[in-house]
């Protein structure tokens, strides 16, 4: 039997094209690991991405050319945080070892004001800042992707937007959990676009139904024939207008023309010998992350998962988030201070109140001494090529299909990341986190973000490449998944597998995954004054890890329909 089994495996492996199922069952009956290729590899949210990302290294197409191709194949092929409407943030390393850091995060538009969601009252206005044609920032996404490939792009821009336009036309089958989704949101889109759009159907979604998109092919067309003009001006940018017109929207021509991306100095410090790279604010990820390893990097964590394991996370993710709340924003508008946040002695000191017993309660933690829910769509990608350079792409509607409004014609979801600012100071977000000066709203600013895509070397050489979904817990999804590599000696695939758990200060919670922690773990917690709470999941993270013998392990998370493909 398991001899048959084996040849059964042996075959569909040689037989079909190497997709991560496949080779994956084969790999992980004899080693517990993801894939494994010699020579490429693109790890994304959905098989068709995946797919398409891999034919561009096959060509001889550089990470940098396979992650473009990525990011217009995961605005057709996954539309609840794959995109041209929304943002996002790359971070690359190129075999010569040369680092850049692209921010294409979204921006308020220049009519934005501060209170611009808050009734008379000073109160809050329901869903303003994320379901209405005021929840968007002026989109990022085509700027970033293109200012990559002027940069470090090595194919022809058609070859690598082309994929994409096909598979819009041409449609694509989806998933069950696209269907669901699709389904039980068939009332939202309806009313967010009366006059239909292409999520919309008469009878139920199945898995396997074609979704084709013409309009958003149409758009992507432009893109391929006039760059970034395709989007930021001439009929895209018309059709942006008509739609803010419709329902005083924001965004203008003018808000559209100036966008442009901008190219950060990276996030970068020392863990036990190894080297992170991360994202600069906007995005707390970078901060946040390296704050956190620096804050347990001389700390026991006991066993994987015993309760002093997620104790002593937890209480460095409370402290840490604090942290966030008060001093993370657009660094062009606040002054963020980046090099005491990140520095060791800082976080070392902040963890002086940490008891190996007992909770501190978040009351009794407020943002250290310096001089001076709901779905969380998002989505990561990671691709190392041949020779070894790497991108880290995470980008977002922020929640799961944005703003649901589709611009009329040109068949792309607006983001919704007006809600990542601090809509008043101490209100929560959709996603609980709340803020302050640092992060409220100003016309040009980028709202804070917590995408983390990062790239860790160990010995110089690229070791690691990950980041994840989820909002808030972006940050401590990514810090789990490098310390189970790192400090549990997990392979890519059993870290990325491996359950997780979530601390933000506020709520004072620890969130863990459903049947994640052993009864006698949160029993322990309990003990030691913690509040636990079971919940969906937490992350999705795509990861690549370098082998000792120079091979990849690619990981796609189980959590959902990810998929890695490599040769
Ligand atoms: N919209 C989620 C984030 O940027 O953190």
């Amino acid at each position: 039997m398991t001899k048959y089994i084996l040849f059964l495996l042996v075959f569909l492996y040689t037989s079909c094209n190497l997709t991560q199922k496949k080779a994956a069952e084969v790999i992980i009956s004899m080693e517990n690991r993801g894939l494994i290729a010699d020579s490429g590899m693109v790890v994304s949210a959905h098989p068709e991405a995946s797919k398409i990302g891999v034919a561009i290294l096959r060509k001889g197409g550089n990470a940098v050319d396979a992650s473009i191709a990525v990011s217009f194949a995961l605005a057709v092929c996954y539309p609840s945080a794959g995109n041209i409407g929304g943002g996002g943030f790359a971070v690359v390393r190129m075999s010569s070892g040369e680092i850049s850091t692209l921010d294409y995060r979204e921006k308020a538009p220049k009519s934005a004001s501060r209170d611009m969601f808050l009734d008379s009252k000073g109160n809050v206005i329901n869903d303003l800042s994320v379901y209405s044609y005021k929840a968007s920032g002026v989109p990022g996404s085509v700027d970033g992707i293109i200012t990559l490939y002027e940069k470090y792009g090595s194919l022809p821009f058609s070859e690598l937007i082309q994929p994409a336009i096909n598979l819009a036309l041409k449609g694509f089958k989806i998933t069950k959990n696209q269907a669901e989704d699709f389904n039980s949101l068939q009332i939202e889109f309806q009313k967010s676009n009366p006059d239909g759009c292409a999520f919309l159907k008469s009878s139920a979604w199945q898995e396997g139904d074609l979704l084709i998109q013409e309009d958003l092919a149409k758009t992507l067309e432009r893109i391929r024939d006039f760059g970034r003009a395709g989007f930021y001006e001439g009929e895209t940018a018309k059709m942006i207008e008509n739609e803010m017109l419709r329902k005083n929207g924001l965004i203008s021509i003018d808000d559209l023309k100036k966008y442009k991306s901008l190219w950060r100095k990276p996030i970068q410090g020392n863990y036990k010998g190894y080297k992170i790279i991360s994202m600069a604010p906007p995005s707390s990820g970078g901060i946040a992350l390296l704050q956190l390893l620096n804050s347990v990097e001389n700390q026991d964590f006991g066993s994987f998962h015993s309760s002093q394991h997620i104790h002593l996370f937890a209480e460095a993710e409370r402290r840490v988030y604090a942290d966030r709340a008060s001093y993370l924003g657009d660094s062009d508008f606040f002054p963020v201070p980046i090099s005491q946040l990140i520095d060791k002695k800082y976080n070392t000191e902040r963890m002086k109140t940490f008891n190996l017993d007992k909770a501190t309660s978040s009351k009794e933690i407020k943002e250290g001494e310096i001089s001076m829910h709901e779905s969380e769509e998002t989505t990561h990608f990671s691709i190392v090529d041949k020779w070894k350079n790497a991108v880290s792409i995470t980008t977002t509607l922020n929640l799961s299909y944005g703003s649901r409004i589709v611009v009329k014609g040109a068949g792309f979801l607006l983001n919704n990341e007006m809600d990542d600012f601090s809509i008043k100071p101490g209100y929560p977000n959709a996603y609980g986190l709340i803020g302050g000066e640092a992060n409220a709203i100003e016309p040009y600013k980028r709202m804070l973000s917590s995408m983390t895509p990062t790239i860790v070397l160990k010995n110089d050489s690229l070791f690691f490449v990950v980041g994840s979904p989820g909002g808030s817990t972006i940050i401590t999804s990514v810090f789990q998944v490098i310390t189970n590599v790192t400090d549990f000696q997990m392979t890519a695939l059993q870290a990325v597998e491996a359950s997780r758990f979530h601390h933000q200060w506020l709520p004072d919670e620890i969130f863990y995954e459903k049947n994640g922690l052993d009864s006698l773990v949160i029993i322990g917690l309990t003990k030691k004054g913690h509040f636990l709470k079971q919940r969906a999941p937490i992350g999705r993270v795509e990861a690549i890890l370098v082998l000792p013998n120079g091979k990849l392990e690619g990981a796609a998370d189980p959590r959902g329909d990810d998929n890695a493909q490599g040769f």
